[in-house]
Formats: structure tokens, sequence, C-alpha cells
């Protein structure tokens, strides 16, 4: 399921979760969170997991209070909104660990870490998710590495959910989003409407009704009174939740695989020709060849000259 909110869906949302419901500098993100609500009263997984949480305790209040088993994965990172390193731990015991001790902190971050890959257990939870955490990583072995690891976490059918913050002139990301997804095994099934968004078209939600953040707003929050402009703000954010590969996304993978294999014969069968082809060259049979070439080559001169000079005679004729 592929997603952009419009502000229809964030007054129902705010009707069900009220304490949403004022004015905030951080609309995408309080979107993102009650949309995991909604979604966990849809599917109730009994074991979830939060990457990227920052210093939100939302996720972790709403599972310890319905008794739902919560991990959380993040760690300093030297971004530029980060505060230092020691306030930045200070602030996770603060304002996570310790106010939920039912929850199980895991100083880490997914991808290629291997003391996190240790920490986490393998086809463990029954939804992955994260808040305003996949725009943030701009590379691509980066991107990949965090949805694959976060696929080994998952039961088999278990949940992959994520709210991916945009700006709408550039649908190219969501057209990446969805190919890093299902290279990562993924199964992911769009709707004819949902396929719309990867166009960037209008048909999918008008964009004048989009649910927006104030982008200068959110520019100034994340910036935390910083003289230079680091940041720019987004406007709105792209929904997904897709399921660890069932039989789609196993059937994708073997194609892709096969293709993959398909070119990597190519290319094979290319080289061996060309060095064929180098051998028969530099070869007797090459020097065969050669002279031939080079017989030929004089036949066809003679044959060149014998027809200028019919043609001097015919035109001496005429
Ligand atoms: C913009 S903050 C979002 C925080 C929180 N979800 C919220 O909406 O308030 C992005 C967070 O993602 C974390 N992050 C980035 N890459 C990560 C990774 N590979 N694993 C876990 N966390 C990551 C960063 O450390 C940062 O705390």
């Amino acid at each position: 399921m592929l997603h952009i909110p419009s502000v229809e869906e964030w007054w129902r949302l705010t009707d069900k979760y009220p304490q949403f419901r004022q004015p905030s500098n951080l609309t995408l993100k309080e979107y993102g969170y009650m949309r995991l609500f909604e979604l966990i009263e849809e599917q109730r997984p009994k074991r979830v997991l939060e990457y990227g949480h920052g210093f939100s305790p939302t996720l972790f209040e709403y599972c310890l209070k319905h008794g739902i088993e919560i991990w959380g994965v993040d760690d300093h990172m030297d971004l530029h909104y980060f505060p230092p390193k020691e306030v930045w731990y200070e602030n996770h015991k603060r304002i996570l660990r310790d106010q939920f001790p039912g929850a199980k902190f895991i100083l880490g971050q997914l991808g290629t870490r291997q003391d996190t890959m240790k920490e986490l257990p393998k086809s463990y939870f029954d939804l992955v998710c994260s808040v305003s955490v996949l725009e943030e990583i701009g590379d691509e072995g980066t991107i990949l590495s965090i949805l694959k690891h976060a696929g080994t976490l998952l039961k088999p059918g278990g949940m992959f959910a994520n709210t991916h913050d945009i700006v709408f002139e550039n649908p190219r990301r969501s057209k990446l989003l969805v190919n890093w997804l299902r290279a990562a095994g993924f199964d992911v099934e769009l709707t004819h409407r949902e396929a719309e968004i990867l166009n960037g078209s209008s048909r999918y939600v008008p964009w004048n009704r989009a649910l927006l953040e104030n982008p200068t707003q959110a520019m100034l929050c994340y910036n935390l009174g910083d003289l230079d402009r680091m940041f720019s703000g987004h406007w709105s954010t792209l929904f997904s939740c897709v399921t660890k590969a069932g039989q789609a996304g196993v059937a994708h993978l073997i194609s892709e695989a096969a293709g993959e294999l398909d070119r990597r014969n190519a290319r094979e069968i290319a080289a061996r020709d060309d060095s064929e082809r180098r051998a028969v060259e530099g070869g007797p049979a090459g020097a065969r060849l050669r002279a031939e070439i080079t017989r030929l080559e004089g036949e066809l001169a003679e044959l060149h000259r014998q027809l200028a000079t019919t043609r001097a005679y015919v035109g001496i004729l005429d």
C-alpha cells in the first residue's frame, strides 16, 4: 500500500486520536504515528520494532498501553540536527529508557552494523516501522541495506510500514522507494490509483487537499536556531505498508535473479566470442584470412579499374 494523506484523513485520524488535533510544526510526524496506531489496531501485531525513533515516545507509550511488545533501535549519528553525543545519550535515557522500562531499546542502526545485527532477533517481529527516517538516507546502498535488514527481522508475512517525507516535484523518489522495497524482497502490490503516485499525478490525491506541513516552519524547527540554513522542510509524506515476501515477492526476486543471470551469461558469451575471435585472428587461420582478404581487395581494385576504363570508352562512343 502506498498512500499520500489528505486533510480529510488527518481530520478523521485526529477524531480517533484527539491529542493530535492541534496546530503543530510536526504535522507529518504526527500523521505517521496516527497512521501506525490505526495499522496496529487493524492488524494486531504482537511484536513491534520502531527504527529511527529519535526521542519520540509516541509509539512506545501507545504499544505498552495496549499490551504490545515494543522494541526501538536508534543511535547518535553525526546529523546536523543532533545534539552532542553525551546530550543525545542523556536524552535517550531520560525521555525513553527511564520512562518506558517495559520497552527494549537497542543502541544501533538497521543496515550493516554488526552489533545491531547480533542484538536484534531474526524472523521475530510482526511489524517493523519508522516515521520520517527513510527520506534522510540519500545513498542507495545504505537504504537497501536497511530495507533488507528489516526484512530479516520480520516473520514471514510480517509488515514493514514507513512514512517517507516528500516534495511533490520529485516523484522519482517514490519510484525508487518502490524499486528498493521490491529489491529487498517485499511484496509491493499497487492499485491502479496508487501507481499514479509514481507519476506524480494529482489524480491520486488532489494536491490542494493533500496534508501539508509548512516547510519553512519545519526548516526553522529542524535548524534548532542554527544561523546557517541546513534543512529544507518537506511538503507531505508517503505512507507505505508492504509485507515480507510471500509468493509474489519470491517470484519477483526469482525473475530479477534470472534476469541478472541472463545478463551475466550474455556478458560472458560476448567476452568468450571476443577472446575466440582474437585467438583466430592471431593464429594461422587469421593469417590465411588476412591473405585472402588482401587478394580479394586486389581483385576488387582491378575490377574497379576495368569498370572505369569501360565507362571512359562508352563516353567516347556517345
Ligand atoms: C528525522 S528523525 C525521526 C525521529 C522520529 N521518528 C520522529 O519522527 O520524531 C530520523 C531518525 O532516524 C535515525 N536513523 C537514521 N538511520 C537509521 C538507521 N539505519 N537505523 C535506525 N535509526 C536510524 C536517526 O538517528 C534519527 O533519530
